[in-house]
């Protein structure tokens, strides 16, 4: 019995599709704030060789394993490889619910910034605002918390309760040219700021007497967690590709245009830093410091026509938000979907309650609650929300992305690889020999590392 399966309606609807999975918080959130810790110049260029040595042969590994079985995550990989590979492919379908379960809570506070700079762009920027202040009654404030991720969580089940075509391809075909059109706008007035000739300066001039091993395997770290790759969403993406598409030049723009969001983010985010005498200084503790902390009030003060751009920029970390909390729900119903045969509107319902759950207990753990707070199972990763991440990142993503890699570079014939990348046409650029090498020594030996890293020497990814 073969079931129709539902595809993307045109090869442009599956690359929005991806890139919106690729592009989300690890671009807007992640990545400045991974560059600015490091050092910029010759981190940013290890970034590069990580994403064109690893990322992208990976992305191919898994776009021609969800194509050639046409089926998600599990299913997949037992097909392609062998039936204990389907372990992996659970394994990625747990990836997905925890990933998801804390990315909410940030893609929450994105809302919450939405409206804010809403009220302050009608009603005006307070003189004495403290901003610190104001992030931190959010993080303590648990019925705020769970209310601005439940709102996302919301969202997210609607468009996946729509379906690949109906609610994925259709919301990113909305979503990311809005993305770009505010990206664009925030880079011209960015680059009309004083400070834009230092941070480019800062981001593209490497200084390699900064670098040091733990940078290069961040960089690593971060070049999975931004192209969605180690957990199969590649691979059920791909499975809604039809047959005749080349996936080398799908892969090829997925990787592109999230590399070069990446990049214009923190051009955007240095050169208002940059602008404002001091501001570099203060801008270190934390992530959450530059995207909700330093930014908010930097749009009001320093940006040319920070009044409009600061909602518009809100927006759209939420809409790259969104477009990536769909891809990680999608990985899980389509688990029940192809694994479990159950109707699409149910899987939804039932997976997206049961992730709230965790959810909940993330946005709860920034000092509404004790407990969550202060609950630690890795050391020094205090909070429930830390918790999750660093398991993530250092570990699910990580392992993942090794055992897919050597799974489709080993056990994979190489017969069947070929005819799926090179069989639907390929650009004159891509060798299959090339790919094949990069996927079973180079892929493996640098995700290898990372493991090393984290379980010998302690290192911390998240
Ligand atoms: N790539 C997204 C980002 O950069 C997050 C994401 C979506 C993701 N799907 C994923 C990360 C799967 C890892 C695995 O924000």
């Amino acid at each position: 019995m073969k079931d129709r399966r539902e595809n993307w309606s045109s090869n442009f609807g599956f690359i929005l599709a991806a890139t919106g999975s690729a592009i989300g918080l690890g671009n807007l959130w992640k990545f400045p704030f991974i560059t600015w810790k490091n050092d910029g110049g010759a981190f940013v260029l290890i970034y590069l060789i990580c994403i064109i040595a690893v990322g992208l042969p990976i992305m191919m590994a898994e776009l021609l394993v969800g194509r050639k079985t046409q089926k998600s995550a599990v299913g997949a990989l037992r097909e392609a490889i062998g039936p204990a590979w389907g372990w992996v492919g659970t394994w990625g379908v747990m990836a997905g619910f925890v990933i998801l379960s804390y990315y909410a809570v940030v893609a929450g506070w994105s809302l919450f910034y939405l409206f804010q700079t809403l009220n302050w762009s009608f009603f005006g920027f307070p003189t004495q605002a403290n901003m610190g202040g104001l992030f931190a009654g959010l993080a303590a404030n648990g019925l705020l918390q769970t209310t601005l991720s439940g709102t996302f969580m919301l969202l997210t089940v609607a468009v996946v309760f729509f379906g690949v075509h109906g609610g994925i391809e259709r919301t990113a075909r909305l979503c990311l040219p809005a993305l770009f059109v505010i990206m664009l706008l925030l880079l011209f007035s960015a680059l009309s700021m004083e400070g834009s000739g230092e941070a480019l300066n800062f981001i593209f001039r490497p200084n390699f007497s900064e670098l040091d091993t733990a940078a290069i395997l961040e960089a690593l770290g971060h070049a999975f967690f931004t192209l969605s790759l180690g957990m199969g969403t590649m691979i059920v993406y791909g499975s809604y590709v039809a047959r005749e598409r080349s996936l080398v030049n799908a892969a090829g723009s997925i990787v592109i245009l999230d590399t070069v969001i990446a990049l214009i983010a923190t051009i955007i985010m240095f050169s208002v830093i940059f602008t404002v005498p001091g501001m570099p200084e203060q801008v270190d503790g934390s992530s959450v410091g530059m995207l909700f902390i330093s930014l908010p009030q930097l749009f009001y003060e320093v940006v040319p026509f920070g009044v409009v751009l600061a909602p518009a920029f809100y927006l759209l970390v939420a809409l790259a938000a969104l477009t990536s909390t769909i891809s990680l729900l999608e990985v899980v119903v389509s688990y029940f979907i192809d694994q479990r045969k159950m109707e699409r509107s149910r899987a939804t319902l039932l997976s997206g309650a049961c992730i709230y759950i965790f959810t909940f207990l993330s946005g709860l753990s920034f000092g509404a609650f004790p407990w969550l707070s202060n609950f630690e199972l890795f050391d020094g990763k205090a909070g429930f929300f830390a918790t999750m991440d660093h398991f993530a990142s250092n570990w699910a993503l990580p392992l993942g992305g090794l055992l897919i890699t050597l799974g489709v570079g080993w056990f994979m014939p190489s017969s069947d690889t070929e005819a799926e990348l090179v069989g639907s046409g390929s650009p004159g650029w891509f060798s299959h020999k090339a790919w094949l090498f990069a996927v079973r020594f180079i892929a493996p030996a640098a995700v290898a590392a990372i493991l090393i890293a984290v379980i010998f020497f302690g290192k911390d990814f998240s």
